[in-house]
């Protein structure tokens, strides 16, 4: 049998990991700035984190959510204390898109709604719903387009306005990224995400945060939408939740009435993903890595902004958008075959999107901004 054959693939093989660094099958070694898509959080094979995952697995890896399940309940406390959403729920599943799927399906189970209100630029997920919110026609089959799904322009307060104008006693959520990832590191303003709040407030929509790429202490906050102020109602996260190991979650509102069989799936919350998960919350605490991810992203910043061909930075802790006067790929193939050195793109293909990990540390960065300034010098 042969792979079904849907990425584009470099032709390197990785085969070891540890930190910031890792090593393929020729023994060549790869500083990663990118985190494998933002989910290594904690670095590659933290030692507290693997230690407890092979005490676990002399353990118990599995049952279903039939039974009871002490580590949610220690993972569900210790995530409320650190994001300081204590009087959230949390609902546990797999991945980033089955967070969304959860978030859509239960604000419309709660105000009885259908249509969902989303923005340019967004990446939601694949599954049907997510991508059906997701602003790239490449990706959205047949089967998932409908008339239920209204984008607005991202950042556009008057737009906004108008669609819950027109259409505000349908909308049953607005689900927002809490900084676009795949459209190019771009953050909402203020006063945008502010007035979101006020008219779903005002419509009964429900406010959705896909905190999956932004979230875990990337931004410097826990959620990027708190440096805000702004209460969501669901707020769904993935990818550094596990530091690799598949878990998502969605993070909701006490008024919402949870109810035998609302949700549901067969390995979410399982043995291993909370212990991978508790491990990637108790090393951000006892590390402080949402204050590095604040410290490292401010000196790279500071570092880079005076380079050549450099447009514009934008960025929130490690969450880096470095958008060049050109496409950013020559630069991307680069920095990785002759320096050794992971980043990532974007759909804005001027855009080079950087995601280390948030323990990264100086003499790691350096690496990365020496290259860079090589690479940019000679363009
Ligand atoms: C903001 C956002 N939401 C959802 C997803 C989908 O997550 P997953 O690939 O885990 O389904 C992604 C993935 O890149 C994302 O960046």
């Amino acid at each position: 049998m042969n792979l079904f054959n849907v990425y584009p693939l470099f032709n390197i093989n990785p085969v070891k990991a540890q930190g910031s660094f890792l090593w393929d099958n020729k023994g060549q070694k790869y500083l990663d700035f990118y985190g494998g898509h933002a989910v290594i959080s904690i670095g590659h094979n933290h030692p507290h984190y693997q230690t407890q995952l092979k005490k676990q697995l002399d353990k118990i890896s599995f049952y279903s959510n039939s039974v009871q399940n002490e580590l949610q309940t220690e993972l569900a406390d210790k995530l409320g204390k650190l994001s300081d959403l204590e009087d959230y729920n949390l609902f546990l599943c797999n991945s980033g898109a089955e967070a969304n799927e959860n978030a859509l399906k239960l604000a419309s189970f709660h105000n009885g709604k259908s249509k969902v209100l989303y923005f340019s630029g967004s990446f939601h997920g694949r599954t049907s719903a997510a991508v059906s919110v997701t602003d790239n026609p490449k990706i959205v089959a047949p089967v998932n387009y409908d008339e239920r799904f209204i984008k607005s322009e991202w950042n556009n307060i008057e737009q906004l306005e108008t669609v819950f104008e027109n259409q505000g006693s349908e909308i049953s959520s607005v689900i927002i990224e809490g900084i676009q990832g795949v459209g190019g590191i771009m953050v909402p303003t203020v006063e945008f995400l502010t007035k979101i709040k006020e008219l779903s407030g005002k419509y009964d929509a429900v406010l959705i945060l896909d905190e999956v790429q932004s979230g875990y202490g990337r931004s410097g906050y826990f959620f990027a939408h708190q440096e805000f102020g702004i209460e969501a109602d669901i707020i769904t996260t993935a990818k550094g939740m596990g530091n690799g190991f598949p878990i998502g979650g969605v993070l909701i509102h006490p008024k919402f009435q949870a109810s035998n069989g609302l949700l549901g799936t067969t390995f979410g919350g399982n043995h291993l993903a909370c212990v991978a998960a508790i491990a990637v919350l108790d090393v951000m605490k006892n590390e402080n890595l949402i204050e590095n991810a604040q410290k490292m992203g401010e000196y790279i910043e500071g570092e880079i902004k005076d380079l050549p061909h450099i447009k514009t930075i934008r960025r929130k802790g490690l969450m880096i958008g470095i958008e060049l006067d050109r496409d950013c790929s020559e630069v991307r193939n680069s920095l990785l075959y002759n320096h050794h050195i992971f980043t990532g793109n974007s759909n804005d293909k001027a855009v080079l999107r950087i995601l280390p990990a948030l323990n990264i540390k100086k003499e790691e960065t350096d690496l990365f901004i020496g290259a860079l300034k090589t690479v940019l010098e000679n363009l």
